[in-house]
C-alpha cells in the first residue's frame, strides 16, 4: 500500500509557517487585510498571507513580464503578483465588482504598483473572449466563479507562453473533495477540472496543499 506522506496543520504550525517567510510583516498588505476583515464574512474570499508570498516568489522565479488575474476582490493577490513582476511588467485584472476593486485601487497606490496594473470590470468570460488578439501572458491566477474555472482555463491557455504558469485557487474546495458525490456545482466543477488537468497533455500540473489548495500548471 502507498505510504501517505503529509502532515496535518494545526493553529500552532500554521502560525509558525506563516511567520517563517520573507517580509512576514508587510504594512500595506496587513492594512489591506484589516480593512477587508472589517467587511465581515465576505473577507474569507481573500487569499492567505503565505499564498501571497508564494505567488510573488513564483511570478519572479518564472521571469513573468505579463500576467492576468481573474478575481481581484480587494486586491491582495494582485499586489502579490504585481510585486513579482519587473518594473515594466503588466498585470491585467478582471473582476465584476466596482465596489470591491475600488478598495484594490487604493491599495495598489499604497503599494506603489498602480502603474503595472490595468483593471477591467465585468463578467470574466466575455472579457476573456474579447482580449486583444495579440495578448500573451506568462502567469495567470484564477480566483473567481468556481463553476467557470474550466472556461477560464480554455480561454487563457492558448494565450499562455510555453512554460507559462496558471495557478488556480480553492482547488481543495474546503477539504470536501475525494468523498464521492459532490452536491454543489462549484465543487463538482473543481473536481472535474482537477481530474482533467491531471490528464491534459497540454500542461503538467500539481495540486499543492497551500491554503485551500493551489493547482499549479505549466504549459508544455
Ligand atoms: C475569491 S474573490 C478573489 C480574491 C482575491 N484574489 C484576493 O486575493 O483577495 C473572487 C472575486 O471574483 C469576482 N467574480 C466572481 N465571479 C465573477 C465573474 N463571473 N466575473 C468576474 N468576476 C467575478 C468577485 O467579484 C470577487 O471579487
Amino acid at each position: 500500500m502507498m505510504k501517505l506522506k503529509y502532515i496535518s496543520l494545526n493553529d500552532r504550525l500554521y502560525r509558525y509557517l506563516s511567520a517563517c517567510r520573507t517580509h512576514a510583516d508587510d504594512p500595506v498588505l496587513d492594512a489591506l487585510r484589516r480593512e477587508t476583515e472589517a467587511m465581515g464574512d465576505i473577507s474569507r474570499m481573500q487569499i492567505s498571507r503565505e499564498q501571497g508570498s508564494f505567488m510573488t516568489l513564483l511570478v519572479a522565479a518564472v521571469g513573468a513580464k505579463s500576467a492576468i488575474e481573474v478575481g481581484t476582490f480587494t486586491g491582495y493577490s494582485s499586489i502579490c503578483i504585481a510585486r513579482g513582476l519587473p518594473a515594466q511588467g503588466r498585470l491585467l485584472c478582471i473582476d465584476a465588482s466596482a465596489e470591491w476593486t475600488a478598495i484594490a485601487r487604493r491599495y495598489w497606490i499604497r503599494a506603489g504598483v498602480q502603474n503595472k496594473i490595468e483593471l477591467r470590470l465585468g463578467a470574466a468570460i466575455p472579457l476573456l473572449k474579447n482580449l486583444e488578439r495579440r495578448a500573451v501572458f506568462h502567469f495567470a491566477f484564477i480566483d473567481a466563479a468556481k463553476e467557470e474555472y474550466g472556461a477560464y482555463y480554455e480561454l487563457i491557455l492558448p494565450r499562455l507562453r510555453r512554460n507559462g504558469v496558471i495557478l488556480f485557487d480553492n482547488m481543495l474546495w474546503g477539504g470536501r473533495l475525494g468523498t464521492g458525490r459532490i452536491r454543489q456545482a462549484g465543487g463538482r466543477a473543481i473536481d472535474e477540472l482537477n481530474r482533467k488537468l491531471a490528464r491534459d497533455k497540454r500542461v503538467e500540473s500539481v495540486l499543492l496543499p497551500i491554503a485551500d489548495g493551489l493547482q499549479l500548471c505549466r504549459k508544455l
